[in-house]
């Protein structure tokens, strides 16, 4: 189980949305299993990462509107990290899926998990007094 309560901020809809998107980390990790075996995860994985995509782009703008509605000071930066991870997910999904999907699978947890946790702790967290 990947999710702690550490990373509560204490904005229900924001938690949750945290929530879910731990859970899709957690289906990505999931396909290690069967990587591991040598059996091909190509339409898992390109069917989790483009639920993912989906679902940040859903999950940042709500946060972003949040933001905005009490014009918060760090706006931008915030915003620019989240641009950033869209173009890494993006750059994921462009490269070839097709080989050596374990390490991909891997490197992709390890940067999904990091870049969350990084983020929810150290820069939703300061808007969270804001709202
Ligand atoms: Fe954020």
């Amino acid at each position: 189980m990947l999710w702690n309560d550490n990373y509560l901020l204490g904005i229900e809809e924001v938690d949750n949305q945290h929530k879910k998107l731990v859970q899709l980390i957690e289906d990505t990790k999931k396909l290690l299993v069967d990587a591991q075996d040598g059996i091909d995860c190509y339409d898992e994985l390109v069917a989790v990462l483009k639920e993912l995509a989906e679902y940040t782009q859903y999950h940042f703008n709500c946060e972003e509107k949040l933001m905005e509605a009490v014009d918060y000071e760090d706006i931008i930066a915030h915003k620019m990290e989240h641009k950033i991870f869209i173009k890494k997910i993006s750059s994921f999904m462009s490269e070839d899926l097709e080989e050596e999907q374990k390490e991909k699978i891997e490197e992709l947890v390890k940067f999904l998990f990091d870049w969350l946790v990084r983020h929810i702790m150290n820069t939703d967290s300061k808007y969270v007094d804001f709202i």
